[in-house]
């Protein structure tokens, strides 16, 4: 272990000693900018064709694989320069072929963009050693068209004549496709300019596990949330059975160990004992083993319910209709565990067959919870009348986890907030009944009342304004609080550069719910988080700043409070910058007369790009408050008034961890500001 740290840590040191030698050691002297200094190598395709390069095999590669282009469906592509190879633009998706570059002699450290498909045997960048033409390091992408850096300590191989090639042997419709540009060697592989370093991710730079505690192997990684829930390596998606039970909170994530993409669906689990330190548990559910290859079946989501010393779970039994045709595809099943952490599938499985006679397939995502109004215990399920999303209500009748009636439709959506609905909760909060469900690829929240059977909605809302969230789940902890998670990500806009670290999807801090003045649901974070608090908090004071950026502090894994004082300001917006550095920056920007907030993530780094926006309600007090999470890569923002707005934003550079503060047209009159550098949940 201790080697894989050291390498790592070193690298920075390594390349510093390498740049005075290895001019020497390139067929040519790199440029200071771009790679104009390349062209017998051509490693940025700025000639706008192959030039360099040569066809080892196959079509998929050819001179129309260099563009131009700067922007796909879902973005910019983030190439360097002006050209790229775009691996669909010779012969299409499917294709095959492999391209190899010159010869030339490794330096200690190399790296490269990548992007398009998530294919590990299929799809790589690789380097080839031209003595015994042995693959010494590959990489695959990350199901994104946009490019990532990808660093690689080659220090074991410098002086050696080595090539890379781009390979694509896979046939695939769906990314089977394969980009790449901006080949670097030699000290320009490290960083841009004066005092940019690239985070050094991909796969090569991973530090094995063996028996090291997550808390030192997840400091290692810099794309890790450091108190964040995360998979070791694998994908997780919606968070699962939240409960507390016997004093300790347990998470439980919808979980493809194999590899960091969705699969066959297993429950991961973590517990805790303030719902803000994790432990990882062995998995609790895995799919039935049906040896048929390529079967997709397994255990969806579902919740947890609490009988004496039993802790069950209630969840969908997802069978692929892919492999198993005419089978019903989501039933609701139960498994059960008397130590919290092996759990048996109850023999009499499945407890509800399907999906209401008549009614469409989509039927998933099993949530129970007491009803005070009959005092009964209640299911809720996501669902479809086939145009709208809708939710289906059952009722134990025995009191237990086996055996339900169905009640009838909880509740059916208009059609505006997507159909079918998934992850639906519901619980009273205050004088109201708050129902959730994911639809459209976003949380929804409705607010209203209930009479046993029928919720009548007065209220909507979207669960969190920011781009990161689906799939959150309820429950009531041993005091009584309503605590939620959400998975910090959703399938609209999938930006998961952590897979070239073997890992995707992260769950949200324990936030708390309650009910807004005008009867919306906001959100709060948990007193417990405070004990992340690692150091002292800068407390900033009271101050005014105008339109010469005042700088707050230096850390992308802290909490930053900021309070204005409304009456005192004369500015008419102001901006916190987070996670910026010269090259980039996440913006949150607050508009006084509109009472927008404005979270712009366009220049943050690799992950989601774009803004979004809140209105936040008017502080009755005039002190408008932010409570700020930075996490490495993401960030959760919540406003005093419980609006919540989450994003993935995995600056690319190092020194993007600066914060500060402008006014716009005025000053702004600060009443607090503090930042506090905070801690791993896994230590
Ligand atoms: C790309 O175009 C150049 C210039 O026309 C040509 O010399 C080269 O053979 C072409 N390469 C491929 C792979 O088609
Ligand atoms: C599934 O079952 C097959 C056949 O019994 C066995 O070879 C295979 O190892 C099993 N796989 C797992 C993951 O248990
Ligand atoms: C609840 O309201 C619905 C719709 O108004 C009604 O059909 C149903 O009978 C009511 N149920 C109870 C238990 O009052
Ligand atoms: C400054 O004020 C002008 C005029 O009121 C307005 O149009 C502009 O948007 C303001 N600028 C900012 C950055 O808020």
């Amino acid at each position: 272990m201790a080697g894989s740290r050291n390498r790592l840590v070193t690298l920075g040191l390594v390349m510093s000693a390498a740049s005075n030698a290895v001019a020497g050691l390139l067929p040519d002297q790199p440029g200071r900018r771009g790679n104009s200094g390349n062209e017998p190598l051509n490693l940025g395709f700025e000639t706008g064709n192959l030039q360099g390069w040569e066809v080892v095999y196959g079509d998929a590669f050819g001179n129309k694989s260099v563009t131009d282009a700067a922007s796909y469906w879902g973005g910019p592509f983030h190439q360097d320069q002006k050209y790229f190879i775009w691996g669909i633009t010779q012969a299409g998706e499917a294709a095959v072929g492999e391209l190899k570059s010159r010869s030339f002699r490794a330096t200690s450290v190399l790296s490269f963009l990548i992007g398009g498909g998530y294919d590990p045997d299929n799809l790589y960048v690789g380097l080839v050693r031209d003595s015994d033409n042995r693959l010494l390091l590959k990489q695959t992408a990350t199901n994104d068209e946009a490019l990532i850096r990808i660093v690689w300590d080659t220090s074991k191989w410098a002086g050696q004549s080595v090539h890379v090639i781009i390979h694509d042997s896979s046939t695939s419709q769906s990314w089977g496709h394969i980009n790449f540009d901006d080949l670097r060697i030699g000290p320009r592989a490290l960083g841009d300019g004066d005092g940019l370093t690239f985070q050094v991710i991909g796969q090569a730079n991973q530090p094995p596990r063996r028996n090291t505690p997550a808390c030192s192997i997840y400091a290692e990684d810099p794309l890790r949330p450091q108190y964040h829930y995360t998979p070791y390596q694998g994908w997780i998606n919606d968070p699962a059975g939240l409960v507390q039970w016997k004093g300790r909170h347990h998470l439980f994530s919808q979980f493809n160990p194999a590899a960091p993409v969705w699969g066959p669906m297993h429950w991961s689990h973590a517990a805790s004992t303030d719902a803000v330190h994790w432990r990882e548990l062995p998995v609790a559910l895995s799919p039935a083993n049906t040896s048929i290859p390529g079967d997709a079946s397994g255990r969806f989501t579902g919740s947890a319910m609490i009988r004496g010393d039993t802790l069950d779970l209630v969840f969908t039994d997802f069978i692929d209709g892919a492999t198993h045709p005419g089978a019903i595809q989501q039933s609701v099943a139960v498994a059960s565990s008397t130590d919290g952490v092996n759990f048996k599938l109850y023999p009499g499985n499945p407890v509800v067959l399907g999906p209401p006679v008549g009614a469409p397939v989509d039927f998933r995502d099993p949530k129970v919870f007491h009803d005070k109004t009959d005092n009964s215990v209640k299911m809720v399920i996501g669902a479809t009348d086939g145009t709208h999303g809708q939710v289906q209500l059952y009722r134990s009748t025995d009191s237990g986890p086996y055996s339900w009636s169905h009640v009838g439709p909880l509740y059916t959506g208009d059609g505006s907030t997507g159909n079918p609905w998934e992850c639906p909760n519901f619980f009273p909060l205050g004088n109201k009944w708050v129902l959730f469900y994911g639809g459209n690829g976003l949380g929804y929240y409705e607010t209203g009342t209930y009479n046993s059977s029928v919720f009548t909605s007065e209220k909507r809302g979207l669960l969190d304004a920011g781009p990161a969230s689906y799939a959150m789940q309820w429950y009531k902890d041993e005091s009584g609080r309503d605590l939620a998670i959400t998975w910090l990500a959703n399938w609209q806009t999938s930006k998961t550069p952590t897979r070239v670290n073997g890992w995707a999807g992260q769950q949200s801090i324990t936030r708390e719910l309650f009910l807004t003045a005008d009867g919306g649901l906001g959100s709060r974070p948990i007193a417990e988080l405070n004990s992340l608090a690692k150091g002292p908090t800068k407390n900033l004071g009271r101050f005014q700043v105008g339109d010469r950026a005042r700088d707050l502090g230096n850390s992308n894994t802290a909490r930053v409070k900021l309070t204005v004082n409304l009456k005192e300001t004369r500015a008419s917006s102001f901006t916190l910058a987070v996670f910026e550095s010269r090259a980039e920056s996440t913006l949150l920007s607050y508009d006084v007369a509109s009472r927008t907030l404005t979270l712009d993530t366009t220049n943050g780094g690799y992950g989601q790009a774009g803004k979004w926006q809140a209105v936040l309600a008017k502080p009755a007090d005039d002190k408008l408050a932010l409570d700020i999470f930075l996490d490495r890569g993401i960030l959760e923002v919540f406003a005093g008034d419980g609006t919540v707005m989450s994003a993935t934003v995995w600056p690319r550079y190092k020194q993007s961890t600066g914060i500060s503060l402008v006014g716009r047209n005025g000053t702004l009159a600060v009443a607090a500001a503090s930042v506090t550098p905070l801690g791993s949940s896994w230590c």
